[in-house]
Parts: structure tokens; C-alpha cells; sequence
């Protein structure tokens, strides 16, 4: 029996003022939902986002699995300020410049779970040799920087095809899914074997938060 798939809940699209309030319902429901936090740097991608004085403010508020997505272009320099702010799992891009056998080592060696992330763009090739080493792929299924966009169906393939991947040679690397999740698109990739789905515009878009969780939680 499949085990039900992770729901990391990407906040950049919350309403702050009540941001306390959706994580006491997370909690009270139990379902195990991870808090996504997208940390941008307006250089690897056009946006700015939270910094890791919101890691360390919610840490003190909420024990459930804080999962960073580092979009920016230098993850060498700011990992260490995420990690010591509390956060359970680490992701950084796999387009960046630096050493990644070396930061993916570093991470690992702070006791923190450690991610790559694809762009939709980018190859499962370019990240293959990684696999091995890494407790999360970050597939997007839409191009980095805003909440809210559509989801791009070209991508399945490559869920598809990492799953094959990871099976093949039983990697315990989980298949996260980053961008455009609702109901349809989490049936359509937790068939396809990504095991954590993020979303965000979705649930807090939605009338009834806790059921739009529920909808995606298959
Ligand atoms: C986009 C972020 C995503 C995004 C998800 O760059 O990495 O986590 O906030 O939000 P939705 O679910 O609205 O696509
Ligand atoms: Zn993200």
C-alpha cells in the first residue's frame, strides 16, 4: 500500500498577518504537512522573497518539518543561516556555479537533509550522479520566482523517468513537486511517483483551507 503523499505548504503565497493561525490548523489536522519556505535573492531569480529571520521566528512557534528552497545564485554563502534559524531539509538549485558534491557534504554534515532542485528546463542528466547523496529531488513544474502559475504537463516525463531512476537502483531519495498543485496536477504526479507535493496558491486561494489539503492529499 502506497504511503499517502507529504504536502510541504509553500507560504511565499500566505497571508502573513494569520500565518500563525494556518499553522495551528496544520497542526491540528496532523497530516504531517511540511511548512515550504521560498527564499529568493531577485539574481537567480526575479523575485525577492523571505529570509531566514522568518525561519527563525516560526521555529519558535511550530515543530512541524521546515523545508527551505534556496533559489539564489551563491547557496554556499547563506545555507548556514537557514540551518541555524531550524531548518529540517536544505534545497539548492542545481543551475548555481559552486562545488555541489561540496555544499551537498557541508549540509549533510550539519545534521540537515539535503535537496537539488531542477528547473523545468534542465536535464535529469545534470543531476543524476547526485541522486546517491541527496534525501529530496525538487523537480518545478513551473519556472522559479512567483506563486500562482500554471503547471507545466511536460514535466511528468521526468517524474516518470527519476522514479525509474531511484527504483532501479533503490536510492532513498524522495520526488518533490514544486509549482501549480491543486487537485488535478497532485492525482496526475503522485501517479507519475513524486512522494511530496508543494503547494501554495492552491490552499490558500481555497474557501475551506484544511479541505484543499485534504483534496491533494492522496
Ligand atoms: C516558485 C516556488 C513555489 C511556489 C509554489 O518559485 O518555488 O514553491 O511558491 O506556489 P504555487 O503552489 O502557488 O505554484
Ligand atoms: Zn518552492
Amino acid at each position: 500500500m502506497k504511503k499517502r503523499n507529504i504536502i510541504a505548504i509553500s507560504i511565499l503565497s500566505a497571508n502573513f498577518a494569520v500565518l500563525g493561525n494556518y499553522i495551528k490548523m496544520l497542526e491540528e489536522i496532523n497530516f504531517g504537512c511540511w511548512i515550504h519556505f521560498d527564499i529568493m535573492d531577485g539574481h537567480f531569480v526575479p523575485n525577492i522573497a523571505l529570509g531566514s529571520s522568518v525561519v527563525k521566528s516560526l521555529r519558535k512557534f511550530t515543530k512541524l518539518f521546515f523545508d527551505i528552497h534556496l533559489m539564489v545564485t551563491n547557496p554556499e554563502k547563506y545555507w548556514k543561516d537557514f540551518q541555524r534559524a531550524g531548518a529540517d531539509l536544505i534545497t539548492f538549485h542545481s543551475e548555481i556555479k559552486y562545488d555541489k558534491k561540496k555544499l551537498i557534504k557541508n549540509i549533510k554534515l550539519s545534521r540537515t537533509k539535503v535537496g537539488i532542485s531542477i528547473n523545468p528546463e534542465t536535464s535529469i542528466s545534470t543531476i543524476e550522479k547526485f541522486l546517491p547523496y541527496i534525501d529530496i529531488i525538487l523537480i518545478m513544474s513551473v519556472n522559479p520566482g512567483f506563486s500562482g502559475q500554471n503547471f507545466m504537463k511536460s514535466i511528468i516525463s521526468k517524474i516518470e523517468n527519476i522514479k525509474k531512476i531511484i527504483d532501479k537502483n533503490k536510492y532513498h531519495c524522495l520526488i518533490e513537486i514544486d509549482g501549480g498543485i491543486d487537485f488535478q496536477t497532485a492525482k496526475i504526479c503522485t501517479s507519475a511517483g513524486a512522494d511530496v507535493l508543494v503547494s501554495g496558491n492552491y490552499v490558500f486561494s481555497s474557501k475551506n483551507f484544511i479541505e484543499a489539503i485534504k483534496s491533494i492529499s492522496l
